[in-house]
């Protein structure tokens, strides 16, 4: 009966070696979850994910950073993600690295063998238009049954390149400013009643409420 558990637990290791080693695990694009039959752990990950840039604009390149605090890893999966799904295009270099097309090309970047790796370097290219904000999301295989799903850069925000137009034109300079010697009239005149709200303070209030919003999106 042992026996046979050890054969089982062989054979399934062997199983999930061969299916994920050399890294096409495409089927895994959207959940980036390793169909090892094991669930991801809940333990602290001993990875990190981490960009050279914490805002980007339209068509800009970060170098993302894999790295393993202690023990190695020896597949991973990364994307760049909004609330939809992957965004951008990586590049590699080297040949332990691959690119994959999670929905567009190049999309997501994956290990090509099963060798113990503790530091990843790739670049991103944020596309040329309709940016969010974005973050770095990577899956790390300790081994056949240990692994972390959803490990995250802090979050990227997109910077506008072009500020929203304005439309409304600015006032016209060229007004005479009143003649200063002219005398002020009658200081007593009573200023209008202020029953009404101020609309300023309102609008400043709603910023100051949407700003927190904003950095929590
Ligand atoms: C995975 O988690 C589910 C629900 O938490 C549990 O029912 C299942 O037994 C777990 N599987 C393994 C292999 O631990
Ligand atoms: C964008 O990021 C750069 C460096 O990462 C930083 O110096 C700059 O202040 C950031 N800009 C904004 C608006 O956050
Ligand atoms: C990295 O590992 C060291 C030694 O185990 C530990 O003290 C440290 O807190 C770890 N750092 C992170 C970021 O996990
Ligand atoms: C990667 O390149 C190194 C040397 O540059 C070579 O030794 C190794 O076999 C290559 N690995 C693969 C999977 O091609
Ligand atoms: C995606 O890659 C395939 C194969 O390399 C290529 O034929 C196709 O033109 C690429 N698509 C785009 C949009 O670049
Ligand atoms: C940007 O978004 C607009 C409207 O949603 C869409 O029509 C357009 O195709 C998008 N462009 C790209 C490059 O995805
Ligand atoms: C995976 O790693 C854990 C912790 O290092 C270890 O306890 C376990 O035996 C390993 N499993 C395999 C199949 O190597
Ligand atoms: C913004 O202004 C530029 C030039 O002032 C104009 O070409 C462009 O069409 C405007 N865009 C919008 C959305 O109004
Ligand atoms: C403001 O400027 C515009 C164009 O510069 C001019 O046509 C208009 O008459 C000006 N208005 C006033 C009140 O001077
Ligand atoms: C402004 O005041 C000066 C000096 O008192 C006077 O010469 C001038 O005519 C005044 N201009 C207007 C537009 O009232
Ligand atoms: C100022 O206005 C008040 C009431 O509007 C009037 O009684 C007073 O005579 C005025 N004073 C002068 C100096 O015009
Ligand atoms: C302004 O307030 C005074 C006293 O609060 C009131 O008697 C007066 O009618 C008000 N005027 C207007 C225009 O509301």
């Amino acid at each position: 009966m042992y026996i046979q558990f050890l054969i089982l637990v062989f054979w399934l290791n062997l199983h999930t070696l061969t299916a994920h080693r050399n890294g096409q695990v495409t089927q895994a694009c959207m959940s980036m979850t390793p169909g090892h039959g094991f669930n991801a752990s809940t333990l602290e990950p001993p990875y990190t994910v981490t960009s050279d840039a914490s805002n980007y604009t339209d068509g800009q390149v970060i170098t993302v950073t894999l790295h393993a605090n202690e023990t190695g890893f020896k597949g991973f999966l990364l994307q760049a993600r909004d609330e939809k799904g992957p965004v951008g295009t990586f590049t590699v270099m080297g040949n332990n690295t691959q690119l994959l097309t999670c929905g567009t090309n190049d999309s997501a970047v994956s290990h090509t063998s099963n060798d113990d790796k503790s530091n990843i370097v790739v670049q991103w290219k944020a596309p040329n238009s309709n940016n969010t904000d974005i973050w770095f999301r990577a899956t790390f295989v300790q081994n056949s049954s240990i692994f972390w799903v959803g490990v995250q850069s802090d979050p990227v925000r997109f910077l506008a390149t072009n500020p929203p137009n304005v439309t409304v034109s600015p006032p016209n300079t060229t007004v005479s400013p009143p003649n200063a010697t002219v005398f002020p009239t009658n200081t007593t005149v009573s200023t209008p009643n202020r029953t009404t709200d101020d609309s300023p303070s309102i609008s400043l209030t709603w910023c100051l409420f949407l700003l927190p919003l904003l950095a929590i999106i």
